[in-house]
């Protein structure tokens, strides 16, 4: 009676913690058609108020790579071509910060997959800080982000991108963009500009206010939507059915990648390279995954405190260092990796880094570097295996990864990550498919650019 009672109370803690992150995290706008959703993800269901209808009369072959399925539209915001224009000029609009400094491309450059180059991304200056906050995650690339089934590295709440967008706009823990409670202002910065005037009647036709916050969401979500990146060597060779597009050694790479030997596409799998796709013919219900890939055993804590993946959210032991698996696509670009970007070349290989900038460094040289240290990485099994291995290939301590315990969190799928053999062939074929699957046409397509 009395451990019933606990576990109760337990649960009602829970939903009282749900409850709080939802309203911190989705509900600060209060967009009551959302609001559906939140309440079946309070119920554990995860059903989605999203389907085809929202995308019926969109002209999708002008966006969508070969091959690729029609993602799920929100009913409540149904693509058209015009907002997706007009939520090009908003996601690259600094008026849509607190100091009109930054603007979501200040995280998200087109060049990089929209990732940054950076570990941890910096948000605009603010009352409490003068240079602004460092995310405790690292950017992530927006490309395919419409088969998302949840949003961000751990937050299995967000489910749409319009709810995502409402974090780096008005969120106040990271402050991204600075505009906390500031949603009348930026609606009359935007209501000031003529330009927008017209923008704004054409992609919501009949509304007497078209200008407002919900509608600036809607339009960088349809934005977001139509960011399909789906033309790597590897689609061509695949997708497209040009077989000689992909090189022996990527194709033998992709072997590996697939085989129960590497393990890879059990999380990466999929059109996208991900476990947690989703689009027009999957089911309606959905079960996000989450996995701890073993980059940290910190005693105690097993990951660094302000990075506690699903747990944050969730507050179940069991969710420990749960993250997301990224998609691969345009791994080439997309370093430093990991939710913290704790993995990557170093800085002399990096050209985003003045060390490298005067070395003459590459993109695809760093790359090849860091993707290296991820397939040490998984190959050693992660931090399942001993210390001695944790130190890079000069022999010195890689101090990003904290060598402190040997024996594995409970938390880390060891059937998945465990220690493979893994030759310097293997290795090479791994990298050189994982660099097959960028796709330079998306890097520079001027439908995707700051068009200011
Ligand atoms: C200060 C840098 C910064 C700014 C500004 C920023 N982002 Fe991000 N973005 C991030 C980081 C960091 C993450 C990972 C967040 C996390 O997991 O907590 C992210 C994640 C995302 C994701 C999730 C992608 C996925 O695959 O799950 C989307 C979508 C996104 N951002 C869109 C936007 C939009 C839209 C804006 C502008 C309204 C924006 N971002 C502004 C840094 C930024
Ligand atoms: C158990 C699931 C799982 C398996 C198996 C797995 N991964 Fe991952 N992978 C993840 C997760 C989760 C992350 C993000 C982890 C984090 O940031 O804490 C990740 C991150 C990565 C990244 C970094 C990408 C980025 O943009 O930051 C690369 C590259 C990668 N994995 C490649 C591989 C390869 C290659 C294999 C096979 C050798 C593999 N993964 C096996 C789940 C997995």
């Amino acid at each position: 009676m009395e451990i019933k009672s606990i576990k109760q109370s337990a649960k009602l803690m829970q939903a009282i913690l749900l409850s709080v992150y939802l309203s911190m995290s989705c509900g600060i706008l209060g967009i009551g058609d959302e609001k559906a959703d939140d309440s079946d993800l309070l119920l554990g269901l995860a059903l989605l108020s999203m389907n085809q209808s929202g995308g019926n009369n969109f002209n999708w072959s002008e966006y969508l790579p070969q091959g690729f399925p029609i993602p799920r539209v929100p009913d409540n915001n149904p693509i058209t071509k015009e907002k997706v224009e007009l939520g090009r000029f908003l996601f690259y609009e600094k008026k849509l910060s607190g100091n009109n400094t930054k603007s979501c491309g200040s995280c998200h450059f087109q060049n990089l997959a929209f990732t940054d180059g950076v570990p941890h991304p910096q948000g605009v200056a603010h009352s409490g800080n003068s240079e602004g906050d460092f995310h405790p995650r690292n950017s992530q690339p927006l490309f395919n982000v419409a088969y998302n089934s949840r949003q961000t590295w751990n937050n299995i709440l967000l489910v749409t991108l319009e709810q995502q967008a409402e974090g780096p706009l008005f969120g106040d823990n990271p402050v991204e963009l600075g505009l906390f409670k500031r949603e009348e202002e930026v609606r009359e910065k935007i209501l000031s500009d003529p330009s927008y005037r017209e923008l704004f009647s054409k992609a919501f036709p009949g509304e007497k206010e078209p200008i407002s916050i919900r509608n600036i969401i809607r339009s960088i979500a349809s934005f977001q939507r139509v960011l399909f990146s789906g033309n790597s060597a590897f689609d061509k060779a695949t997708y497209q059915g040009n077989r000689s597009a992909l090189s022996p050694a990527a194709r033998r790479g992709f072997n590996f990648f697939s085989s129960e030997i590497a393990e890879c596409f059990h999380c990466h799998d999929g059109v996208n390279f991900n476990d947690s796709t989703f689009h027009e013919n999957t089911s309606a219900r959905i079960e996000p995954l989450y996995h701890n890939n073993a980059l940290y055993n910190i005693p105690g804590t097993g990951n660094p405190s302000n990075n506690q993946g699903l747990k944050e959210v969730t507050g179940e032991e069991r969710h420990r260092g749960g993250m997301k698996a990224p998609s691969l696509r345009n791994v080439g670009v997309t370093f430093p990796y990991m939710h913290d970007g704790s993995i990557n070349c170093d800085p002399a290989n990096n050209p985003h880094l003045p060390a490298g900038q005067s070395n003459g460094a590459t993109l695809e040289g760093c790359a090849r570097q860091a993707l290296g240290r991820v397939l040490d990485h998984y190959s050693r099994g992660g931090f399942n295996s001993t210390c001695a291995a944790y130190t890079t290939p000069g022999g010195t301590r890689n101090p990003d990864f904290p060598c402190l315990s040997d024996t594995p969190q409970i938390t880390v799928d060891t059937t998945l990550i465990r220690p493979f053999p893994m030759n310097a062939q293997e290795k090479e074929d791994l990298i050189e498919f994982l660099l097959s699957l960028t796709d330079e046409n998306f890097l520079k397509d001027p439908r995707f650019s700051d068009p200011f």
